[in-house]
């Protein structure tokens, strides 16, 4: 089992987007997987259904008052399930959050799904407080969505440092690769930033897909439902996430675990 987070100190720059969107393109290619919301604001649920928003959640399990089993949502997607974050209320958000930081609580709630998932995807709330890091310290790769402008650029090395203090203490955890978002194609100051970006960072942690802004991701939102089920036709930013998924199987080496399960599928009998 693989386990991802996606995480960025600035908010607003796509991170559930790109979890929710990501998720559902990875299980679409045959993947067991499973998103999980550690956000107290529930931003999942949120970009879902009422009912998903209202629904118990991670944090149901981790008060102990409800098992694993009771609080997944199994989507239409037999590969895709998702635990939405539960009722946190506002005053126990920091509680909540504190109880993540460690790792140790969503450490054996990995163990407990090790057979069950080959991927996991943590969103997280933006900035470093205990959900993110808490997730950070149980994952293998970190993926972090830069916003395509300025001040998202500047703060989006902030991670490395998190990251390496992590692995100084032992983590395993990596930086998969900073995800430009939100990209105006033939925006001048757009294009400057993401450039700007491709200057100053190492190439080879930036990913090679980009996501552009694109009105159908509010749209998705507005709808409740991952891009690729807006319409029948799913919209041209669905393909992105096709790409992202395959880009990101590469970089982290799961083409070579599926082998032997990816066969042909007959179109007749
Ligand atoms: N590529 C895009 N094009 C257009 N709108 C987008 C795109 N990505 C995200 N959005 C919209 O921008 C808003 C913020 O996105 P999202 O919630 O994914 O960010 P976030 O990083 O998770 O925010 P937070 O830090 O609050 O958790 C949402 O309304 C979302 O629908
Ligand atoms: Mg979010």
């Amino acid at each position: 089992m693989l386990v991802f987070t996606v995480a960025s100190q600035k908010g607003g720059v796509g991170k559930t987007t790109v979890a929710l969107n990501a998720s559902f393109a990875l299980a679409r290619r045959g993947w067991r997987t499973l998103v999980v919301d550690t956000d107290p604001a529930g931003a999942v649920g949120l970009s879902l259904t009422r009912r998903m928003a209202e629904a118990p959640g991670l944090a149901e399990y981790v008060g102990r008052t409800r098992a694993l089993r009771d609080v997944m949502v199994q989507t239409k997607l037999r590969e895709l399930s998702i635990l939405p974050v539960g009722r946190v209320q506002v005053e126990d958000a920091m509680g909540f959050q504190n109880l993540l930081a460690d790792g140790a609580v969503l450490g054996r709630f990995l163990a407990e799904l090790q057979d069950r998932f080959d991927l996991v995807v943590f969103d997280t709330p933006s900035g470093f407080s205990g959900s993110t890091l808490g997730a950070m310290r149980v994952s293998r790769h970190v993926i972090c969505p830069v916003q395509a402008e300025p001040i998202a650029a500047r703060s989006a090395v902030r991670i490395l440092e998190v990251i390496g203090a992590m692995r100084e203490r032992g983590a395993h955890v990596g930086l998969l690769g900073f995800l430009v978002t939100m990209l105006q194609n033939g925006d001048a100051s757009s294009m400057a930033v993401a450039e700007d970006l491709w200057r100053s960072l190492p190439k080879e942690l930036i990913l090679d897909t980009t996501v552009p802004r694109d009105g159908a991701f509010l749209e998705a939102s507005a709808a409740g439902v991952p891009v690729g089920l807006l319409r029948r036709r799913a919209p041209p930013a669905a393909l992105i996430f096709d790409q992202l998924a395959a880009e990101l199987e590469a970089r982290a080496g799961l083409t070579a675990s599926r082998e032997g399960q990816d066969e042909p599928i007959a179109l007749v009998d």
